[in-house]
């Protein structure tokens, strides 16, 4: 079975980025989730944090695990046995990012592959920049992100 590797900031790690692990892992056989440094964005929550929220989202989904790596993506994947990186694509916007960033890891790693896979119809719409602009107002993210996150979420944004 493949290894795929599920690489993002996760930023808060969202109810989407739950359903591409979940039915990532159950297509593919395992999928790490993988934090990876954004060299231009400053975090809101610290590695630690995200860290911490997406192993909660995702504890007792069978074939999913949580990292993080430095680096390359691509060697980061060799590091950790993965052959293949899953990515979501909710758009045709998403689509020419996502399609440069898989063309360009295949070209530091030739053979190596991306599956995108489209977001469940209940969360095509999310993301987490939004979950953040909303947290950070006062709003409900409720139906937007894992239990474990919206307390997170409520404790950084009490108001
Ligand atoms: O959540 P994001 O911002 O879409 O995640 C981007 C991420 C972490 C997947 C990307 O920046 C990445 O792969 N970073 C590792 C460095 C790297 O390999 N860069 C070349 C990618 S073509």
């Amino acid at each position: 079975m493949p290894h795929a590797l599920f690489p993002g900031s996760f930023d808060p790690f969202t109810n989407g980025h739950l359903d591409l692990a979940t039915r990532g892992a159950a297509l593919l056989g395992m999928v790490t989730v993988a934090f990876g440094r954004h060299a231009t964005r400053d975090p809101m929550f610290s590695l630690e944090e995200r860290l911490e929220l997406a192993a909660e989202a995702c504890r007792g989904i069978a074939g999913v695990e949580v990292t993080a790596f430095d680096g390359l993506l691509v060697d980061a994947a060799k590091e950790l046995g993965a052959s293949c990186v899953l990515r979501g694509v909710r758009s045709a916007g998403d689509f020419d990012y996502e399609a440069q960033m898989a063309r360009t890891n295949a070209d530091l790693s030739p053979g190596f592959e991306t599956v995108f896979l489209a977001p469940s119809k209940d969360t095509a719409h999310l993301s987490a920049t939004l979950v953040r602009q909303i947290a950070s107002m006062g709003g409900d993210t409720s139906g937007f992100v894992p239990d474990c996150v919206q307390r997170a979420l409520k404790e950084r944004f009490p108001n």
